[in-house]
C-alpha cells in the first residue's frame, strides 16, 4: 500500500494563495508513485481548489480539517459530514488544536468517525500524549486514551475504514520533531494493539509533528510508519515536494 503525505493547512492562506499551492501540489504529485499526497484546506477553500485543480493524479487527494459530530440540525458554524461527501476524500478527526479550541470529547470523536465513515469518507484520527515520554515510561496511557476515543465504533465496519496519525502534543509546531526510534516505538505499539484488539490486519499509522525535509528521510527508515501528517512545513511547495520526495523517493 502507499505511503501517505498529508498537508494540514490548519488556518493558513488565502484563496488565491491556496488555489496556486493546491496546483503546485496537485503538479509534483504525480511524480510520487509510491506516495499518496493529501492537503487539507479550511472550509471555505475545499470547493474552489478542487475546482482550481485541473488535472488531479490518481494519487492526489483533497481533505478536511474536521467534520461535525452531528449529521445536521442547529450548530451553526458546523459542517456536516454529508455535506463534505463528493467534495473530500480524507478528514482529519480529532487534531489536538481542535480538541483544545473546541473542547472535542471521546462522544465527538465517535460521532465525527461514525459520520464519515458512513459518508464514504476516510477518517485521519489524530491522538498523541502531551508530554513526552521518558525511558521506561508506559506507553499504556496513549493507548488507553485512543481506545477511549475509539470506545463503542464497530471494527470491520468503522475502525478499519480509519487512518491514525500519532502526533505527540509536545512535537506539534514546537520545532521539535519527535526522533525516528521515539516514533517506531509508539507507532508500533499502537499497531500491534490494533491488530489485537480491534482485528485490523494492516492498521495505517502516520506521524506528525514539526515535520520538515530535514526529519523525512530518517523518517522514512521507519519500518512501520505509514506516512506523514504536516503542519507548517506543507505551506511551502518546495519544502513539501522535497518532504515527498525525501521520504517517498523521487520515482521519476
Ligand atoms: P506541524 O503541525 O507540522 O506544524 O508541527 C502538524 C500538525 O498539527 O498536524
Amino acid at each position: 500500500m502507499r505511503r501517505l503525505v498529508v498537508g494540514n493547512w490548519k488556518m493558513n492562506l488565502t484563496l488565491a494563495e491556496a488555489t496556486v499551492l493546491a496546483g503546485e501540489v496537485a503538479n509534483f504529485a504525480g511524480d510520487f508513485s509510491t506516495l499518496q499526497i493529501g492537503i487539507c484546506p479550511s472550509f471555505p477553500w475545499l470547493v474552489p481548489v478542487r475546482e482550481s485543480v485541473r488535472f488531479m493524479p490518481h494519487n492526489f487527494f483533497i481533505g478536511a480539517q474536521s467534520v461535525s459530530p452531528y449529521p445536521h440540525g442547529a450548530y451553526t458554524g458546523d459542517v456536516s459530514a454529508e455535506q463534505l461527501k463528493g467534495v473530500v476524500t480524507h478528514c482529519l478527526v480529532g487534531h489536538s488544536e481542535q480538541r483544545r479550541f473546541h473542547h472535542l470529547t471521546s462522544n465527538d470523536i465517535q460521532g465525527q468517525i461514525r459520520l464519515l465513515v458512513k459518508e464514504g469518507i476516510t477518517p485521519i484520527v489524530c491522538f498523541g500524549e502531551k508530554l513526552k515520554m521518558q525511558k521506561g515510561d508506559s506507553i499504556s496511557q496513549l493507548i488507553r486514551d485512543l481506545q477511549q476515543d475509539l470506545s463503542g465504533l464497530d471494527k470491520q465496519e468503522v475502525v478499519a475504514k480509519c487512518i491514525f496519525a500519532y502526533e505527540p502534543l509536545w512535537a506539534i509546531g514546537t520545532g521539535n520533531p519527535a526522533s525516528p526510534d521515539y516514533v517506531q516505538q509508539a507507532v508500533s505499539s499502537v499497531k500491534s494493539w490494533l491488530k489485537e484488539y480491534y482485528d485490523q490486519e494492516s492498521p495505517r499509522v502516520l506521524y506528525g509533528g514539526s515535520v520538515t525535509s530535514s526529519e523525512a528521510k530518517d523518517l522514512k527508515a521507519v519500518r512501520e510508519l505509514d506516512g506523514l501528517l504536516v503542519g507548517g512545513a506543507s505551506l511551502h511547495a518546495k519544502e513539501f515536494k522535497e518532504i515527498c520526495a525525501r521520504f517517498g523517493g523521487r520515482v521519476s
